[in-house]
């Protein structure tokens, strides 16, 4: 039996804003240049601007891509965590666990109509979530079949992104790093692979949550004492806005990359701004924090900041009560649906989500 958690009418979440915690990073981990998981921030990066006028799809060739098609579950985060309770000898306290991506398909569910869909699967301890991987893949492979289309291939064009990353950040703090390096940034081959991920406490209405994400790259250096602000960057490339319509996209793609910074407490995001053909043309730094009031300045604003954080709040107090027994559950939202399923897959265990060594772990503690 299913139950069901309604999106509609989103009016309903208006008004202000429920609490949300300011998120703090407690761990965090790293991949090296072949996805090898490091207990460490070896792969953080740091933020350099680039040159304008780069050509985002130099080095397309030579692209070291990481192979996605392999589900990774929450495994490194949970590997994480478990080191991380193994020096507190504590559990931490979060009612639910995942990474950060599905919290931002949460949160952009009021105002995601067509390409909302999506599927994950959760399981009990505290809540752990998960992206459904069968599903990722089939409607990966539903967006790329034959829609014609003009320009440049699509994993050029995703190639982009990944260049402008590599164009815009050095391996160490800019004294540390040879003139020589800065200056061949744009022959440095890109790679994927490599990634550096924050796991932070933080808190939307009344459920704390455990969130691991991807940050792209970090301003000055991280601070001494564990939990303070860092000054994280979010890297993002978007198409150069020429007209109204452009300016109407560009303010709708503002929600993830607020949703997807807001929740790991990236504070700046720097946008590379690109020709149709890939061409660098400008740059924009965006505080994170001002996006919300920015886009309600508009007139017939696409989204609202308050209705996306409202609506997560009621959804994850549903959840937690609704996952409320053994097993493995499915969160499952359909494309253009007005509904949020919850139900059971399976009748016990917790399919792929936890690991081995994380149920061990937790046996013991
Ligand atoms: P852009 O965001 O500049 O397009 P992130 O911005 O989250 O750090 O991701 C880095 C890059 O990964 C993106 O750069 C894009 O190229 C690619 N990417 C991220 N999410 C994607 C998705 N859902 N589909 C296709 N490409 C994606
Ligand atoms: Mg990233
Ligand atoms: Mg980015």
């Amino acid at each position: 039996m299913a139950s069901n958690f309604s999106i509609e009418p989103v009016m309903r979440f208006s008004g202000d804003s429920q609490p949300v915690r300011r998120p703090k990073e407690f761990a965090c981990f790293s991949y090296d240049e072949n996805h090898e998981y490091r207990p460490d921030d070896s792969s953080i990066k740091y933020y350099y601007p680039p040159q304008l006028g780069a050509d985002l799809s130099l080095g397309f060739d030579t692209f070291v891509k990481h192979d996605d098609s392999k589900a990774e579950h929450l495994d490194s985060l949970l590997k994480t965590i478990v080191s991380h309770e193994q020096e507190t000898r504590t559990r931490i306290d979060a009612n639910i666990v995942t990474w950060r991506g599905m919290m931002t398909k949460i949160l952009a569910a009021p105002f995601e109509r067509f390409d909302g869909s999506f599927e994950m699967n959760a399981t009990l301890y505290q809540v752990f979530i998960e992206e459904n991987h069968e599903h990722k893949m089939l409607s990966r492979q539903n967006e790329d079949r034959g829609k014609p289309r003009r320009g440049p291939p699509l994993d050029v064009m995703q190639f982009w992104g990944y260049k402008f990353e590599t164009l815009s950040t050095l391996p160490s703090p800019w004294a540390e790093t040879s003139r020589d390096f800065i200056e061949t940034r744009e022959s440095q081959i890109v790679n994927n692979k490599e990634q550096y991920c924050s796991i932070v406490r933080t808190g939307i209405g009344k459920a704390t949550l455990c969130l691991g994400g991807e940050v792209d790259a970090i301003w000055d250096s991280k601070p001494q004492d564990k939990g303070s602000p860092i000054n994280w960057v979010e890297l993002k490339t978007t198409a150069e806005i020429r007209h109204n319509g452009d300016m109407e996209n560009f303010h709708r793609k503002l929600m993830k990359y607020w949703i997807q910074s807001f929740l790991l407490g990236v504070p700046k995001i720097i946008v590379g701004f690109r020709t149709r053909d890939g061409i660098l043309v400008d740059i924009k730094e965006i505080e994170t924090h001002n996006i919300p009031q920015t886009v309600n300045a508009r007139p017939n604003p696409a989204w609202n900041a308050d209705i996306c954080v409202n609506f997560a709040a009621a959804f994850l107090d549903w959840l937690m009560q609704t996952v409320n027994d053994e097993g493995v559950w499915r969160i499952s939202r359909r494309a253009n649906s007005p509904i949020i399923e919850v139900y059971k897959a399976e009748e016990t265990g917790h399919g792929d989500i936890l690991t081995d060594e994380f149920k061990d772990w937790r046996i013991k503690l």
